[in-house]
């Protein structure tokens, strides 16, 4: 069984005043927090046993949105980081969840959207390699962990926010890991920006050979939502696609309902906490046998 790991720490400097109060991870993509979308990559990769990471500020509304999960049909933990030391971080706060578990960890502002999403998911995650990770092709790769890769696809190089970038392939916010990632990470320095890099861990992995690369081609969206105008961005794309088709992105009582994690009961104690909502609206529509 793999377990998950979302990373909601930080305190949304870039984002300030919007985030003054509260963690970036708790603001709006449209019509959902942002936690949701994580939560909901997680879901689609069978992911029910999570840990999410965050501040002591923030922790009781992140309860407070989500408390143990069980509406959804998941285990929900909570663990704290008060200084943002970095993405690796995330194992040795969350050593005692993982331990002897293989495990995903993704970053809180990560959204992922696409055709069949989930079977790049439950690929990455029933690979036998000792982690996978999945590149995107992106215009601006200097601001992201880069990967190289040779002409037939194999991992050549990891690279954290290089100027010279090897290649357009940004490595995305979603990590696949077996159970050796909570030693490996503790055998790392923090680096000159001093975090402990989940770029490092990579390439831990990548020199030991046992690092998967997954392409994530055209026709999927990778967003990130660290800055405004990404924010925003995300905000727009999820509004254009839920508007057209009629079909929510990241709906976790859908996800959950789909996969037979919870019943129909349960989806009625949903729809009655949003009563006159379009999201309720759109929950009561699912116990329509024609729903799609
Ligand atoms: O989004 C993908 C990129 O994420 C990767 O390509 C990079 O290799 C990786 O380093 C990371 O880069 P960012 O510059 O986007 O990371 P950032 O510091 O913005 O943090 C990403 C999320 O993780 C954000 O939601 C805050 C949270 N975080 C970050 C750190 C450093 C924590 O919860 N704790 C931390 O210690």
């Amino acid at each position: 069984m793999r377990k998950g790991i979302i990373l909601a720490g930080g305190y949304g400097t870039r984002l300030r005043p919007a985030t003054s109060i509260i963690s970036k991870h708790l603001l709006p993509i449209y019509d959902k927090p942002m936690i949701y979308y994580p939560l909901s990559t997680l879901m689609l990769a069978n992911i029910r046993e999570i840990l999410i990471i965050t501040t002591d500020r923030d922790v009781e509304l992140f309860k407070n949105l989500i408390g143990n999960g069980s509406q959804w049909g998941l285990e929900i933990h909570y663990a704290i980081q008060n200084e943002p030391n970095g993405l690796a971080e995330a194992f040795i706060v969350g050593e005692n969840f993982i331990k002897g578990y293989s495990s995903a960890l993704i970053l809180g502002d990560n959204i992922f959207y696409g055709h069949d999403f989930h079977l790049i998911l439950e690929n990455a995650s029933k690979s036998k390699k000792g982690a996978s990770v999945i590149a995107y092709r992106v215009k601006n790769p200097s601001e992201y962990g880069v990967i190289e890769l040779s002409s037939d696809l194999k991992p050549i190089k990891v690279e954290e926010k290089p100027i010279k970038p090897a290649s357009n392939y940004a490595i995305t916010g979603l990590y696949f890991y077996n159970e050796d990632a909570v030693e490996y990470v503790k055998e790392l320095k923090p680096s000159k920006r001093g975090e402990l890099e989940i770029t490092d861990l990579n390439n831990e992995y990548l020199k030991k050979n046992q690092l998967n690369v997954l392409i994530m081609k055209r026709g999927y969206a990778w967003l990130d939502a660290g800055t405004h105008e990404s924010l925003i961005n995300a905000g727009q794309f999820v509004h254009t696609i839920e508007n057209r088709q009629g079909q929510k992105i990241a709906c976790l009582e859908e996800i959950a309902f789909r996969k037979k994690w919870i019943d129909e009961n349960s989806l009625l104690k949903s729809i009655n906490n949003y009563l006159h909502t379009e999201y309720g609206e759109y929950i009561s529509s699912l116990l329509d046998n024609n729903s799609v």
